[in-house]
């Protein structure tokens, strides 16, 4: 339970969220339900922008990457905190604009937008465009005289480095689909390209090495060579890069042994690298811009199902089937991801027996928790499954046709629906 601040125990001796009691809301909102602090989002967000503020006197900014959880409402709370947004898609963008979302402080990325999908930067005047590849630069390029407008853009960059993560969340090497390369000379390329078009205004470089990354050497490495890269593209062409994006993925705590750095510390080394890189490449010191999106929602989140079927499959394994599972937790399906969780009216009961919680989908990798100790468990019990506020919500599906789950939020000792359990007729809405 020490994995989420926010979480404590009452005198009914239930789980309490935010000072409230998850039985309760459950009962009020039903299961499946994501349960979110807000006052932990709006606290993480402060930590990422003091950090900032502190280590690069007011000339950087943090962006919040939507993709680990984006609603109206969380683009609000975002945008009242004074953060930038990173989006990914046409949706993530709309998600944005819908919620009011200053435009000038969208910055838009992907590695394949499509010509629809760059229209609606264009013409909302998103305010940073984060090229992947030369299609791209010309097809904006494109767009950009139609409308007769000069786009200001940012390249992401592969900078080769190995990031010790999940393949699948490894972005930085070479042999990744995602930007253009250093080492052969492609990133160059390009960027000098664009510095000939004339509705392209080059103002960043950007990279992103991969997603919940412990160690701080990977992150050291890349400032090291981005602002290098910086260097290069001064002395060799003259292209003088103002802003330097350094992504996201600074990794969490899902279990009581993972041990990540704080951010603070994370932030105070890199500044020092950047500083002494740009010192000694003579460069003026670039605006600085983060993107953290797991680290901002994922310990501000929990899961809360009901448990169905508890199948004891003598000398083999109890399966706990909940009425959730892939469908509003890809995870540990896609990643082998690991959780913890609470019964929630039993919060600190002893464990008693290892068993598997299963998810209801038809599949037999559906599984949330494999192997997880708990106190005896029976059908009815309510279960939370810890620390889901980060691509849980973001990566849900309706596969089989299972509705997603609402999403409660609890600030100041007060819970809001921010977003509705989808129902049936949400589910055929589009069928024809
Ligand atoms: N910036 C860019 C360009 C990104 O691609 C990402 C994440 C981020 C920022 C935010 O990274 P974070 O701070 O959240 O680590 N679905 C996977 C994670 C995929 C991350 C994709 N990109 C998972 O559930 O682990």
């Amino acid at each position: 339970m020490q994995t989420i601040k926010s979480l404590g125990i009452n005198e009914k001796n239930h789980l309490t969220m935010g000072g409230l009691d998850v039985a309760r809301l459950a009962k009020e909102y039903g299961t499946p339900l994501y349960l979110m602090d807000e006052d932990i989002i709006r606290e993480n967000c402060r930590i990422y922008k003091n950090a900032m503020d502190k280590y690069y006197g007011g000339n950087g900014l943090v962006l919040y990457a939507s993709k680990a959880f984006s609603c109206l409402h969380m683009c609000r709370v975002v945008h009242e905190e004074g953060l930038g947004i990173d989006v990914v898609s046409g949706g993530e963008l709309y998600t944005a604009l819908k919620a009011g979302f200053p435009m000038e402080k969208v910055y838009f990325h992907g590695n394949n937008k499509t010509r629809q999908e760059l229209e609606m930067a264009v013409e909302n005047n998103v305010g940073r465009i984060v090229i992947d590849n030369r299609t791209e630069l010309e097809l904006l390029s494109e767009i950009a005289r139609e409308h007769d407008k000069t786009i200001a853009v940012s390249f992401r960059i592969k900078p080769g480095i190995d990031a010790h993560t999940h393949e699948f969340i490894m972005t930085g090497q070479i042999d990744s689909k995602f930007g253009v390369a250093l080492e052969n000379g492609e990133a160059e390329e390009i960027i000098s390209f664009a510095a000939s078009l004339p509705n392209i205004n080059v103002v960043g470089v950007h990279c992103h090495i991969g997603s919940q990354i412990f160690d701080i050497e990977p992150f050291l490495l890349t400032a090291e060579k981005m602002v290098n890269f910086i260097g290069d593209l001064k002395d060799k062409h003259g292209i003088e890069i103002t802003e330097l994006n350094l992504g996201g993925g600074y990794g969490i705590k899902y279990l009581e042994q993972d041990n990540p750095v704080s951010y603070d510390e994370y932030i105070k080394n890199v500044s020092r690298v950047v500083k002494e890189v740009s010192d000694k490449r003579k460069i003026k010191l670039p605006k600085i811009i983060m993107e953290p999106g797991r680290s901002i929602v994922g310990p501000a989140g929990i899961t809360v199902y009901t448990v169905g079927n508890v199948k004891r499959i003598p000398d083999v394994r109890t399966y706990v089937s909940v009425d959730g599972g892939m469908c509003d937790n890809p995870r540990h399906i896609m990643y082998g991801a690991n959780y913890e969780a609470v019964l929630v009216e039993k919060p600190a009961a002893a464990a008693q027996e290892v068993v598997t919680i299963a998810g209801k989908c038809c599949e037999s990798g559906d599984i949330l928790i494999r192997d997880i100790a708990l106190p005896q468990i029976k059908t009815g019990d309510l279960l939370a499954v810890l620390v889901t506020g980060a691509y849980n919500y973001s990566m849900a599906s309706n596969y089989n046709r299972i509705p997603r789950p609402p999403v409660v939020m609890i600030k100041g000792g007060k819970a809001k629906l921010v977003v509705k359990r989808e129902s049936y007729d949400d589910i055929i809405l589009n069928d024809i």
